[in-house]
C-alpha cells in the first residue's frame, strides 16, 4: 500500500519517464532506416504503408518508390523495399540467414522449421501429377461460389494485412465466428469439407499403385490437418495466379502487332507437321515444350504483367547485413524488413537490357533461389500456362487471325 501511495504522489515523474522513454523509442526508430531515402513520413509512421496497400494499384505505387528514390527504398519505420534482383537473390541464398517476416502471418507458415517439413512433404507431390478435382470444369460454372469467396477472401486478407489486424483476424474466436465453416452451403467453407471428404476417400484406397497429388502427400506421413492444409494450398496458390497469368499474356499476344501472328505461324506448324494430335486431344507438355516462340510468349507475358505482386518481406538476419547498392556497401540493421518490388524488377529491363539478365530476373516471379520460399507449382504452373495459351490461339481466337 505504501508503494501504491508513494507511486501515486509521483505519478507525474512516472508518467513523463514513460514519455521520455517512448519519445527515445520513437526518434531510434525514426533514426534507424535514416540512410534510405523514401516518401516523406514513412520515417515517422506505417500510415502511407497502409494507405497504399488499400489503393489496390500498391504494385505501381512501389515502382514509383524505387524508380524515384533508388533501388533501395524507405517505405516504413522498419520497412525497406528493393527492386534489385541482386539483392533479392542475396536474401533467398541458401544459409542467408534471413528468414520470413511476419508479414506472412496472413496466410503462410511462418515458423521456419515447420514451413520447411511441409515443403518436404508436399514437394514430391507436385511434379506435374494429377491434382484434386473439385469439380468446377465439368460444370463449367462457378461451382459453390469457390472462386467468389476465393476473391472476397483474398480482399479480406489484404485489407487485414494493410490494417495490421492479422493477428485479429487469426484470433480462434474471431475466426471462428466470422470465418469459413465445412457446415458453410458454400464459399471457402465448402471446399473445405470437399476437400476433407476427398482425402477421406483417398485415405481408404491404397497409394502404392496410382499416384495422384494426394497419394504423394500421404506418403509423407502427415497429419490429417497437415494433408487438408496441402489441399487447399495447391487452391488457393495455384488459381488466381495462373488466371492472371493466362490473361495477361492473351492480352499481351492479341495486342502488339505481329507476336499472335507469329505465335499462330508456329502453332500451324506443329500441327500440319503432326505434332500436335488432332482435336479433341490437348496438346502434350513435352511438344509445348519444343514450341519455342510460345515458351518466349509466356516468359515475356510473366515478366510484363508478374502475377504475384506480393511483396512478401523478409527479415535481416540478427547481426544486420552489408549489401551492395550501386557499388556501395550499405549496412542494414538486423531485423529490418526488406520487401520486394514486383513491376520495379521486371519492368527494369525494358529495352536494351540483355536477354541474358532478363532470363534470371523472371526466375523471381517463381520466387527463384535455394530459399525455402520458390513456388512448389512452377512445373505445373509452367505446363498450364503453356498449353492454354497454345490451345486458346490454335482454336478460339483463329477469327482475328492476321
Ligand atoms: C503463373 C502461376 C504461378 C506463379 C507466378 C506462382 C508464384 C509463386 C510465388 C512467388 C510463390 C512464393 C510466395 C512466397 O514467397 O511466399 C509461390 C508459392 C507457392 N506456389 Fe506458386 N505460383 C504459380 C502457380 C502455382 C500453381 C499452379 C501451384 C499448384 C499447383 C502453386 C503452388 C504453390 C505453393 C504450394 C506455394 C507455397 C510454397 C511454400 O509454402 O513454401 N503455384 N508461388
Amino acid at each position: 500500500m505504501a508503494l501504491l501511495a508513494q507511486l501515486y504522489e509521483a505519478q507525474w515523474v512516472v508518467v513523463s519517464i514513460a514519455a521520455l522513454l517512448y519519445a527515445l523509442e520513437r526518434c531510434r526508430a525514426c533514426l534507424r532506416l535514416s540512410a534510405f531515402k523514401g516518401p516523406s513520413s514513412t520515417d515517422r509512421s506505417e500510415v502511407w504503408h497502409a494507405l497504399t496497400i488499400l489503393t489496390w494499384r500498391s504494385h505501381l505505387i512501389y515502382k514509383d518508390v524505387t524508380d524515384k528514390y533508388g533501388t533501395i527504398a524507405r517505405v516504413g519505420l522498419n520497412e525497406l523495399l528493393t527492386s534489385s534482383p541482386e539483392v533479392l537473390v542475396h536474401m533467398n541464398a541458401v544459409r542467408s540467414g534471413y528468414t520470413r517476416a511476419t508479414w506472412f502471418n496472413r496466410s503462410f507458415q511462418v515458423d521456419e522449421e515447420k514451413h520447411t517439413r511441409r515443403r518436404q512433404q508436399m514437394a514430391a507431390g507436385y511434379t506435374g501429377r494429377e491434382n484434386p478435382a473439385y469439380g468446377g470444369i465439368k460444370a463449367d460454372a462457378d461451382l459453390n461460389n469457390y472462386l467468389t469467396s476465393g476473391e472476397e477472401g483474398l480482399t479480406i486478407i489484404t485489407m487485414a494485412a494493410a490494417l495490421g489486424l492479422s493477428p485479429v483476424r487469426q484470433w480462434g474466436p474471431i475466426a471462428r465466428a466470422f470465418g469459413p465453416s465445412e457446415e458453410d452451403h458454400s464459399g471457402f467453407g465448402k471446399m473445405l469439407a470437399t476437400a476433407r471428404s476427398l482425402i477421406d476417400s483417398r485415405l481408404e484406397q491404397s497409394t502404392k499403385e496410382k499416384s495422384d497429388m494426394l497419394a504423394s502427400f500421404i506418403r509423407h506421413d502427415p497429419s490429417r490437418e497437415e494433408l487438408l492444409g496441402a489441399a487447399i494450398l495447391q487452391v488457393l496458390a495455384g488459381s488466381d495466379t495462373t488466371a492472371t497469368a493466362v490473361r495477361s499474356i492473351m492480352l499481351y499476344v492479341i495486342t502488339p502487332p505481329g507476336v499472335y501472328a507469329r505465335l499462330q505461324a508456329e502453332i500451324d506448324e506443329a500441327v500440319e507437321t503432326g505434332k500436335v494430335p488432332a482435336a479433341p486431344a490437348i496438346i502434350p507438355d513435352s511438344v509445348a515444350g519444343g514450341l519455342g516462340y510460345l515458351q518466349a510468349v509466356v516468359r515475356e507475358g510473366l515478366r510484363i504483367h508478374p502475377p504475384v505482386t506480393d511483396i512478401v518481406p523478409k527479415k535481416v538476419p540478427p547481426n544486420g547485413d552489408t549489401i551492395t547498392i550501386d557499388g556501395n556497401p550499405v549496412f542494414i540493421h538486423g531485423g529490418t524488413n526488406i520487401s520486394y518490388c514486383a513491376w520495379g524488377v521486371h519492368r527494369e529491363h525494358d529495352g536494351e537490357e540483355k536477354l541474358a539478365t532478363i532470363r534470371r530476373t523472371t526466375e523471381l516471379i517463381f520466387r527463384y533461389g535455394k530459399c525455402q520460399c520458390q513456388c512448389l507449382g512452377r512445373p505445373i504452373a509452367w505446363m498450364e500456362v503453356t498449353k492454354v495459351i497454345f490451345e486458346v490461339s490454335h482454336h478460339w481466337i483463329t477469327s482475328i487471325r492476321v
